[in-house]
């Protein structure tokens, strides 16, 4: 019925909230850690919430068994592959859910149409925090750029693993690799364990690199893509030129053909993002990648892309080539281009 689809989108921020929720009180964490079907009273005995509320806590359960996240049987509850990843002890993509329901992001939300009549091109943080750039208010409220660094090396965990899975061959043969705006180094730290004798680098803005630790296989260098990037054979951008109106694309990637081209090795960039029309099959995915798209207009004035726009933005940095990886990685696509 119509009415249910309407009024299904309309509320389904409760179930953001609702997962946020499942986060803040670990209740994937606490069930595993039990070990065995946990029953309501003792995963509510351990958060610890008083016995009146348990009722609260079944009618949070039944929203969330029924969107998959745990399993209900008469001896209790049992996590799901999918509440495995929002378990602190997983792989943490609780970090991703804080983010996306932090009050920093979710502010002026109400007044998507106002951006749209808008005469001045702008953008719901630029309305918000007075002409600030995204990256701008990152920086100026560390509490927020703490959390934005933790969420997306939060992501980048299972993504990198499914790559290395599918495509090590991508990596195989390059001696340098710079991850290109990599935060914190989780991406990088995933990369070197799999390549040890590749030399990898994390490059971001000074104050995110702070953040991110060097070893005997990672270098950590802090600057700005727009104006130098470290030399390397390979450079790595993931998730990084959705973040940029595409004449700032080109210039990163200009930057990157002029480093590789100043290497003896030659070498290649390797970009993760979405391809807005690639065959997924996933509805989820689909629906996924429009919902991201909507949050870069919002967010940063940019865009998700699809294959002519991709097309147009290596070309015009002025790549010889480039090849689309058929299988996607969740709502990501990986792309190689060849300077
Ligand atoms: C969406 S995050 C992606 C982080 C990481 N690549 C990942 O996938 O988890 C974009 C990154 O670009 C970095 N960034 C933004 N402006 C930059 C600049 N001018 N120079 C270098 N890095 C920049 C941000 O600090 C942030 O870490």
């Amino acid at each position: 019925m119509e009415l249910t689809r309407i009024q299904h989108t309309s509320i389904s921020f409760i179930s953001s909230f609702a997962l946020r929720c499942a986060v803040d009180l670990d209740i994937s964490g606490r069930i595993r850690e039990h070990g065995r079907p946990m029953p309501l009273n003792e995963l509510a005995r351990s958060i610890p919430i008083p016995p009146e509320k348990d009722s609260m806590l079944l009618r949070l359960m039944a929203l969330l068994v029924h969107q998959g996240y745990f399993v209900q049987s008469e001896a209790g509850y049992q996590i799901t592959p999918l509440s495995e990843h929002i378990s602190t002890e997983g792989s943490d993509v609780g970090a991703y859910v804080r983010l996306v329901t932090e009050v920093q992001l979710l502010k002026d939300w109400d007044r998507l149409s106002d951006v749209f009549k808008d005469t001045s091109k702008c953008t719901l943080i630029d309305k918000l925090y007075e002409g600030k750039q995204f990256f701008e208010v990152v920086k100026e409220i560390p509490k927020f750029g703490n959390l934005y660094n933790e969420a997306m090396a939060s992501t980048s965990k299972s993504l990198m693993r499914g790559l290395l899975a599918r495509y090590p061959h991508i990596f195989e043969g390059i001696k340098s690799l710079v991850d290109v705006g990599g935060g914190t180094g989780a991406a990088v730290r995933i990369i070197a364990e799999a390549f040890p004798t590749l030399k990898c680098t994390v490059f971001d803005l000074p104050h995110v690199v702070e953040n991110a630790t060097k070893t005997d296989f990672i270098d950590v260098v802090g600057g700005d893509m727009f104006q130098k990037i470290p030399p390397a054979d390979a450079y790595f951008l993931k998730n990084v030129l959705h973040d940029w109106a595409d004449e700032d694309c080109i210039r990163i990637l200009k930057q990157c053909k002029e480093a590789i081209e100043s290497s003896k090795h030659g070498g290649k960039v390797i970009v993760i993002d979405i391809i807005l029309d690639s065959e997924n099959d996933d509805p989820k995915a689909v629906e996924t990648s429009l919902l991201l798209d909507i949050s870069m207009m919002c967010l940063h004035g940019s865009q998700e892309r699809n294959k002519q726009e991709w097309h147009d933005i290596i070309l015009g940095a002025g790549y010889s080539g480039y090849k689309i990886y058929p299988v996607q990685l969740g709502v990501y696509s990986v792309i190689e281009l060849c300077p």
